[in-house]
């Protein structure tokens, strides 16, 4: 296809209709959509995304975090490029998988065994049925906010798109699933001890997203996340991080290597496949063994371990355990000064507004109060959140359209991609200051 000149924004237009006519809200998955429309792409490279209106767009949303070497970089792309041909799909097992899960337990110590699957909504799934399994218990508890993806036991007061759209708890799934579901706030050690006095016997598991990506960004309270291993560990409760965000971008070893906390299972997803559909669930061996065909706890999957996608997986954990000296520092400079840029600017604008970020990850809330849970996350002025996302798409930078995601860095953004980006959070928060205010 070729890539106009001009800016013609209503080719976007137009294929947003024709989609709406075939896709529900017009998109696969309903964040992807915006008013007026949300613009289409052509192709995308490192740190941008080019539209079919012929306009660029410095990125980070970067596929909802799963791009962390950016887009096609071109170690992954060559890897690929070389399996293709070997074939797509064997429905027998390959070396590959073995060698590809044990680079995953290498960087993932916890993870003493594990099964690939495809996406992240798998994982927690499998996870969750296993640690049921293995507890022979029903209850979950889950954090109000959290986003474990879009399958029936976690879509309870859920982040990311089921928040932004006004269905944290979906239609669709009956009482008597969701009741086995017990949603606490996050950061609140008190609910949980609480929780656990009462039901603590009946608790299979406690899955969180170490540090919330889809509500915002919501960190950890100091001690928040000992304070969950303490209190399973008390109750027999399996831990499950679901580093789905986390992994591979909090560091090497994702959010139990950075606070140093060691759950009983894990979940991997988007970085580890380097924009292919992977993802992975696993922990102890006593409780992974419960699996199918070594014990009574189904899983399976056409696709899971597929060679394309296990190859790019293999490539980026490759690059990344070579060059985390270099990439890990690098990304937390960039975040660091866009952080600080969006706190002087808010500032300057006289912007009620709190910053937060970690890592590669970052997000601005339009409120006074500081942002812990889910409660103080709704506190925010969504309203000029929308002006900020606006501005910045006006000025050609595209961040997640809505206020319960987060913004991610890749390792091919520039010191160039920066100081646009300075520039246009300058125009996009000068914006924001003259709207109306609103809140969810
Ligand atoms: C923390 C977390 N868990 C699970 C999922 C679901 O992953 P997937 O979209 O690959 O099914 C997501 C997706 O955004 C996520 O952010």
């Amino acid at each position: 296809m070729v890539e106009s000149s001009v800016n013609n924004e209503n080719k976007s237009k137009a294929l947003f209709e024709r989609a709406q006519k075939i896709l529900p809200g017009g998109v696969n998955s309903p964040v992807r959509a915006f008013e007026p429309n949300p613009f289409f792409v052509n192709h995308a490279k490192g740190s941008k995304l080019h539209s079919v209106d012929g306009k660029a767009y410095v990125d980070y949303c970067m596929a909802y975090g799963a791009l962390l070497l950016g887009h096609a970089n071109s170690e992954v792309v060559d890897a690929v490029k070389e399996q293709l041909p070997k074939g797509t799909l064997y429905g027998v097992p390959t070396e590959l998988e073995t060698e590809f899960a044990q680079l995953i337990q290498k960087i993932v110590p916890s993870m003493e065994m594990m099964r690939l699957v495809n996406t992240g909504t798998e994982a927690t799934m499998h996870a969750i049925r296993a640690a049921r399994g293995f507890t022979e218990r029903t209850k979950i508890i889950k954090f109000e906010g959290c986003f474990h993806g879009a399958h029936d036991n976690v879509l309870v007061k859920a982040g990311s798109g089921a928040a932004t759209f006004g269905v944290p708890t979906s239609l669709g799934i009956p009482q008597e699933t969701t009741q086995n579901t017990t949603v606490l706030p996050y950061n609140s050690t008190e609910a949980l001890e609480e929780t656990f006095k009462q039901e603590g016997n009946e608790v299979a598991a406690v899955i969180v997203e170490p540090v919330m990506g889809n509500a915002g960004l919501i960190l950890p309270k100091t001690n928040y996340l000992r304070d969950l291993r303490k209190l399973t560990q008390e109750y027999g409760s399996v831990l499950i991080f679901d580093e789905i965000i986390n992994g591979f971008r909090l560091s090497l070893g994702g959010a139990q290597e950075r606070f140093n906390v060691k759950p009983d299972m894990t979940t991997l997803g988007k970085v580890l496949g380097g924009g292919f559909p992977i993802a992975a669930f696993g922990g102890k061996k006593e409780i992974m063994q419960h699996i199918s065909p070594s014990g009574k706890v189904y899983q399976a999957g056409t696709f899971s371990g597929n060679p394309i996608s296990a190859t790019a997986g293999y490539t980026v954990l490759k690059i990344l355990s070579q060059k985390q000296n270099e990439i890990y520092p690098s990304l937390e400079r960039n975040c660091a000064e866009l952080r600080k840029a969006l706190v002087d600017l808010a500032a300057n604008y006289n912007l009620e507004a709190q910053v937060y970020g970690i890592a590669s990850m970052f997000q601005i809330f339009f409120t006074s109060q500081p942002v812990c849970d889910m409660t103080s996350a709704k506190s925010a002025d969504t309203q000029k959140f929308q002006a900020y996302f606006r501005g910045l798409l006006k000025e050609g930078v595209f961040i997640p359209p809505a206020q319960f995601e987060t913004c991610f860095l890749s390792t091919a953004h520039s010191e160039d991609d920066v100081k646009f980006t300075v520039n246009a959070f300058d125009k996009a928060l000068h914006a924001a200051s003259k709207t109306s205010t609103g809140s969810v």
